[in-house]
């Protein structure tokens, strides 16, 4: 197939769910994709974040190679050598008190879970979630998520969801933490423009869960595994989740999505309460493995730390364009707010070779790989820069 026949065979038999781009993928390797003409460009879209350790890192596709030889399936009714060791390898990563773990295959399936086991652990209904939060888009994980566009077609959702305003400190008190199983909090909220939350906010969440009994989930699907210079986000605030979710790049490419639970909540679970027939697939698994070795061994976090800053500084440099409104990171979770449409940079940029996503009507949303080198992050921002000059170029001259 060419390009033209691959792209007309997903345009008429994919459902229309996703936004897609005219770009055909061939391979990957590292910060860069490629497509079938060769043409080489800076991924720092990354399957959304997905790509945590580069397009076909070595580590995990030996991982992948070597349990997809012995054996692929495997279902969590019988014991397996690669489950048991991804195990341990989370109880190692894994927030102090959250050593218990149900897997999943993706970030929505993992909020489901913790949002059934709130249920089942406080015997309440309720749950609070803030302006700007994105969970998902299965049943539970949307009544969680609070784009109203997302929503409003599928309701009536789960019954019991009180939004609160993201950051808002003093907004909590009008919040019913005594009537909720759980709040559900993202660190650091990706999806709608990655915005980082005021000093003080989340350990404002932790004290009024801890009053009345209502448990802190905290959603680390994208801000998780070093992406913002700690293992995990919430880590920056120094509160102590009762549940935490991931998945992205956990699996190394291989979807996968981890519940981790605190050993008195999942005490209330019984058998048959949740399950999936791929929890705990062997392959997603030894991929984890793989993943969580990498991450300890190459001091992951520490580099996301420093190049973060380096992301900081030059996003700052092009506060000279009259587009620019506003930067934003945390490590290599990075957001550049402009004063007009994402359309413009979003285009000129995947013209120069740098493939960027979105969030909202204006914000250019960046999440490289964890393990690209300061000369790509250079090179990256070095298109990005080019691609908001031409916009803002090409914004001039239409007014
Ligand atoms: C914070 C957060 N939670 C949940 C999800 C849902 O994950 P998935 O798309 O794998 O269902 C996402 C996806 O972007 C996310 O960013």
């Amino acid at each position: 197939m060419n390009d033209s026949e691959i792209m007309d065979v997903e345009d008429a038999l994919q459902l229309h769910t996703y936004h897609k781009m005219r770009l055909v993928l061939e391979k990957g390797s590292g910060v860069y994709v490629y497509d079938r003409s060769g043409r080489r460009y800076i991924d720092f879209m990354a399957a959304y974040g997905v790509v945590l350790l580069g397009h076909s890192n070595p580590a995990v596709v030996d991982a992948v190679k070597t349990q997809a030889e012995k054996l692929i399936s495997c279902h969590s009714s019988v014991y397996n050598e690669a489950r048991a060791a991804c195990l341990s390898r989370l109880a190692k990563i894994s927030p102090p008190g959250l050593s218990s773990f149900y897997f999943s295959n993706s970030g929505a399936e993992a909020v489901e879970a913790a949002m059934k086991l709130a249920r089942r652990a406080t015997g309440r209904v309720g749950f609070i979630s803030f302006s700007g939060g994105y969970h998902g888009k299965t049943f539970g994980a949307l009544s969680v998520t609070s784009g109203l566009k997302y929503r409003k077609p599928f309701e009536p959702l789960v019954q019991g969801v009180t939004f609160g305003e993201y950051g808002d400190e003093e907004g909590l008190d009008g919040l019913p933490f005594s009537d909720s199983a759980a709040v559900i909090v993202e660190p650091v909220q990706g999806e709608s423009g990655v915005k980082i939350p005021p000093r003080g906010f989340l350990k404002a969440v932790e004290k009024r869960c801890r009053e009345s009994g209502c448990l802190l989930v905290v959603d680390e699907i994208q801000s998780g595994l070093c992406r913002t210079g700690k293992m995990w986000a919430h880590q920056h605030s120094g509160v102590k989740p009762d549940m935490l979710t991931v998945a992205k790049g956990l699996g190394g490419g291989i979807p996968f999505g981890v519940t981790m639970v605190a050993k008195r909540l999942a005490e209330h679970v019984e058998v048959g309460d949740h399950t999936t027939t791929f929890g705990g697939n062997p392959l997603a698994c030894a991929a984890a493995s793989a993943v969580i070795d990498y991450l300890l061994k190459n001091r992951v976090a520490e580099r996301a730390a420093g190049l973060g800053e380096v992301f900081g500084k030059r996003m700052l440099e092009m506060k000279k364009s009259k587009i620019y409104r506003e930067s934003r990171n945390l490590g290599l979770m990075a957001a550049l707010e402009l004063r007009t449409r994402f359309n413009g940079v979003l285009e000129e940029a995947l013209r120069l070779g740098l493939i960027t996503l979105y969030s909202g009507r204006n914000v250019v949303r960046m999440l490289p790989p964890l393990t690209v080198s300061e000369e790509e992050l250079e090179e990256g921002l070095g298109l990005l820069s080019k691609a908001v000059s031409k916009a803002e170029k090409d914004v001039s001259s239409t007014s």
